[in-house]
């Protein structure tokens, strides 16, 4: 198991290009089901959770046809072609590695009339149910049970096509389609009003999704499908209004820049002092964690695609809670705690998305962090200096966590369990040293020869 090996006390200095958003990669992938034309998508990240999407999606079928590095930009470009499907299973095995495979749901219902797909489990941060997901789908006339484990999902009436084959039916065999309607989930939920959203695309009639996540990856999500032809309005507020149409068609798109590398890489800053210059980035989604920066003491110029930051003091501890978008993202929480372990003051983070989202504070006071937790508020006072110590990586973003405070910590840190870093980012750790940090890889997988998303999904859609 690999394990990074850091050296703190380095300022950071110079220029990191931001990859794709994780979490619109992911949904924008699966809605690649939703139609037999090619998809291309461009700025995709390379990291592990989307390699485990194409893996599901080439196990179901999808044709994976060309990933390749574009001149000029960043990221790899990806296309992909659901033509005709082998599987309509997400299965155990495949889900437990990545919750999010949830997403192939919504698009698997909608366009092939039945979908199979296994009931995540709880995770590190909290139990995270689908229950919102299910009671929308059901909303829009699917009929869905459990069993054995598995969310059993199909429209009534609707017999998938071809024996092991399925495909969309031909114009003289229409398609039984869902229907539209009025759904308000109990709680903004991300992925949720992602699945209803994809599923309401090729649905007959009007949808409405009030009390909808407004996410800048749902948004992304909505662009990618105005692109294959879906009809939708509201995008970027609570209410999406969807006109469900009988087929989408194939699109070429860019996914937009992930905002959690990019305050990733500015708590980071903060913590070390020194000078970042972001590219690629889209400062628009991060008004809220860029006032909290500016709170800590980051000197911050922003551009349209630019964020130039610099850090001569040492960071002030800043209070903040956790909520839905246009709020503080929870999966800053833990980098921003990080952050607040080394600043001069006491400050108050309350989680209020996630009721286990604090399994990195044991690790942190490992690192001589001192955090006293009551209930879902950690009460933080920095220290003057922490210092190295081996720990382990308990979720994506707390690693993250664990990396910022290892950066900012005097001596050597080791921290155990980097696949969770892995999962989330883009080869942290080789952007990281290009500006200044001492990060080493340890163990059987460096990060350059790791595989890239080209031969993991060739290799999987060929299985
Ligand atoms: N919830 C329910 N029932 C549901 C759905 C959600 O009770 O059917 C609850 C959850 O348990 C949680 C809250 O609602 O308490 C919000 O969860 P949400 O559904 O919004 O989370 P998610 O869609 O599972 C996405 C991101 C997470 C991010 C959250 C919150 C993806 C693939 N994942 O998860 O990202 O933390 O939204 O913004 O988009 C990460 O990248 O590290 C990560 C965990």
């Amino acid at each position: 198991m690999d394990k990074l090996r850091i050296q703190g006390g380095h300022r950071l200095v110079g220029e990191i290009a931001i990859s794709g958003a994780k979490n619109a990669a992911l949904p924008i992938l699966c809605a690649c089901l939703l139609t037999a034309d090619p998809v291309h998508l461009h700025n995709v990240p390379n990291l592990q959770d989307v390699r485990t999407m194409l893996a599901l999606l080439g196990h179901m079928g999808v044709h994976i046809d060309l990933i390749a590095h574009t001149p000029g930009a960043t990221g790899q470009t990806v296309t992909l072609q659901a033509q005709k499907l082998l599987e309509l299973t997400a299965p155990y095995d495949r889900v437990k590695a990545m919750r999010a495979s949830i997403l192939v749901l919504g698009p698997l219902l909608a366009r092939f009339g039945a979908a199979r797909v296994s009931l995540p489990g709880g995770c590190a941060i909290g139990s995270r149910p689908v229950d919102q997901h299910i009671k929308g789908l059901c909303a829009l006339g699917a009929d869905i049970h459990l069993e054995h484990g598995y969310i059993e999902a199909h429209i009534p009436g609707a017999f998938p096509a071809g024996g092991n084959i399925y495909s969309t039916p031909t114009d003289n065999a229409k398609p039984i389609r869902l229907k539209g309607h009025r759904i308000i989930p109990d709680m903004i939920t991300v992925t949720g009003t992602e699945n209803i959203l994809m599923a309401a695309t090729l649905a007959e009639g009007e949808t409405v999704i009030e009390n909808a996540a407004r996410e800048p990856e749902v948004t992304d999500l909505a662009r990618f499908l105005v692109a294959m032809g879906a009809r939708i309005e509201g995008i970027g507020t609570d209410c999406l209004v969807i006109q469900g149409v009988e087929r989408l068609h194939g699109a070429t798109y860019t996914i937009a820049p992930d905002r959690i590398e990019a305050g990733t890489f500015l708590c980071a800053v903060a913590a070390t002092g020194g000078e970042l210059t972001l590219r690629n980035v889209d400062p628009t989604s991060l008004d809220v964690v860029l006032d909290k920066l500016r709170e800590a003491g980051l000197i911050l110029e922003v551009g349209t695609d630019t964020i130039h930051a610099i850090m001569r003091d040492r960071p002030r501890a800043v209070s903040f809670r956790t909520s839905e978008y246009p709020a503080f993202p929870t999966d800053l929480q833990a980098q921003f705690m990080a952050l607040n372990c080394v600043a001069e003051g006491q400050a108050c983070v309350t989680e209020t998305i996630f009721e286990n989202r604090f399994m990195h504070v044991g690790e942190l006071i490992r690192l001589g962090a001192s955090i006293i937790i009551e209930g879902n508020k950690a009460w933080v006072t920095g220290m003057p200096f922490v210092s190295g110590a081996n720990v382990m990586a308990t979720d994506l973003r707390a690693s993250a966590g664990l990396v910022i405070t290892a950066l900012a910590a005097r001596g050597e840190t080791t921290i155990d369990r980097i696949y969770h870093l892995d999962r989330g980012y883009d080869a942290m750790e080789k952007k990281l040293c290009a500006v200044g940090a001492q990060v080493e890889r340890i163990g059987s997988m460096p990060t350059l020869s790791s595989p890239s998303i080209h031969e993991v999904a060739r290799n999987e859609a060929h299985a």
